[in-house]
């Protein structure tokens, strides 16, 4: 019988769900109903509030939200101290993977799938993922943590306990769009890998784990590190087009920062960003990772005609060069964009245990069969 086998699940439809909308051929990116554009208007604790309940809150429901948020930032010291621990050189992803599985440990209740126990812990790793990330650049540049703030928002703990500084309104307005804009993104491999996770009816950590190891990959989250990491290599907008004409000439070549599974023009995620980075690059005077970007999709685009293809800018595209505008080292890009998706592979797992189905496919099967078992003395 001839088997039909969708290799990476490409164009497959697992389930329903009502938290996102992507349109690959208009470019639409919608969260419950919401264009993407509009927003970038809100705080990113309004974005997850919609996200997780389905509607906008209101000021009172805001108000409350954020208060449940506060109680839940500090993380434990057994944990800051395993972090401390962990080599310094260790690349920023596994220790994050490692600190957030570490979390079910000081959990009094980390098993308990029902659906009230699920919200606990979810609001949870949403306060405490960006107290760790801002916490494990510290502690790895081997400087003495500071302890999160009641008083600051998801995005201004991020700052803070990175810094150690007041955050500045603007930084925390850029950082909250960056939120809102890596919030979800509907079937991606890595809320994919979440879901499938707690499938098993396994626990929160054991899936939010499983979506950050997926996250780390080059091909997913891991691709922003790789923008900055190929633009510091490139050093100047000259050296693009050699840089971009060298990796496509290899084989499998990739360009980080371009194509998307699902979009089949500009990422709507990456015009925004666009404009950040534009605008960040005037402010800060540092326009050079900025314009080595446009160059680098001037060449792209001129290449890629030449195929008879359109490879566009993703979301992981110009976040780059707002992160480097921040002032964060490349290879905490990933890490914050594991801060921003916690909410997107939250909404998901809601709505995995509120009506779970076992993820289990198949493969066609393709090795040798009837063969005969020779004891182990016997085999030549
Ligand atoms: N550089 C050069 N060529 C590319 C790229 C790229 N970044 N992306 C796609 N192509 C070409 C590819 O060569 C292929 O052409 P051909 O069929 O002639 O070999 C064609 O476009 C289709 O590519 P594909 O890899 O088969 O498409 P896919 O749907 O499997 O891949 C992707 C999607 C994201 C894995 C791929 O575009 C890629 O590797 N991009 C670079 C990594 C990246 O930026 N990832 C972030 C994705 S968006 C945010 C996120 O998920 O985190």
């Amino acid at each position: 019988m001839e088997e039909t086998i969708y290799r990476g699940l490409d164009g497959v439809n697992v389930d329903t769900s009502e938290i996102c909308f992507i349109d690959g051929e208009k470019g639409e990116l919608i969260y419950r109903g919401y264009d993407i554009g509009e927003l970038t208007e809100a705080t990113y604790e309004e974005v997850v509030y919609l996200l997780w309940e389905g509607e906008l809150p209101t000021r009172a429901q805001l108000d409350a939200f954020r208060a449940t948020i506060a109680e839940d930032f500090a993380i434990p010291d057994a944990v800051v101290d395993l972090m401390r621990r962990l080599p310094h050189d260790a690349a920023p992803m596994h220790a994050l993977r490692t600190a957030v599985s570490a979390l079910a440990a000081f959990d009094p209740d980390p098993d308990g799938v029902g659906l009230e126990n699920v919200r606990r812990i979810g609001t949870a790793l949403l306060a405490q993922v960006p107290v760790l990330v801002g916490t494990l650049q510290r502690v790895r540049t081997g400087v003495d943590p500071v302890a999160p703030r009641a008083d600051l928002s998801i995005a201004g703990n991020f700052l803070y306990t990175l810094t150690g500084e007041e955050p500045t309104e603007a930084a925390t307005r850029v950082m909250d769009t960056a939120l809102v804009l890596h919030a979800e993104h509907g079937s991606n491999a890595s809320t994919f890998a979440a879901r499938s996770t707690a499938s098993t009816l396994t626990d929160v950590y054991s899936a939010i784990t499983a979506g950050i190891a997926s996250l780390k990959g080059p091909l997913h989250g891991g691709a922003n590190t790789g923008v900055m990491k190929a633009l510091e290599q490139i050093g100047s907008v000259e050296n693009v087009e050699n840089y971009v004409l060298e990796t496509l000439a290899k084989p499998n070549g990739r360009v980080m920062g371009f194509g998307h599974r699902v979009y089949k023009v500009r990422d709507p995620r990456a015009f925004i960003l666009e404009r950040v980075a534009k605008q960040l690059a005037e402010e800060s005077g540092e326009a050079k990772w900025f314009e080595m970007s446009l160059e680098m999709e001037r060449v792209m685009d001129r290449e890629m005609a030449k195929k008879g293809r359109e490879v566009k800018p993703n979301v992981d595209f110009f976040s780059a060069s707002v992160y480097r505008m921040l002032g964060f080292p490349a290879d905490m890009y990933t890490p914050i964009f594991a801060v921003a998706r916690i909410s997107g592979w939250m909404a998901h797992l809601f709505e995995q245990y509120a009506d779970n189905r076992l993820v289990r496919p198949r493969m066609v099967y393709e090795g040798p069969r009837g063969k005969t078992f020779t004891p182990i003395d016997e085999r030549g």
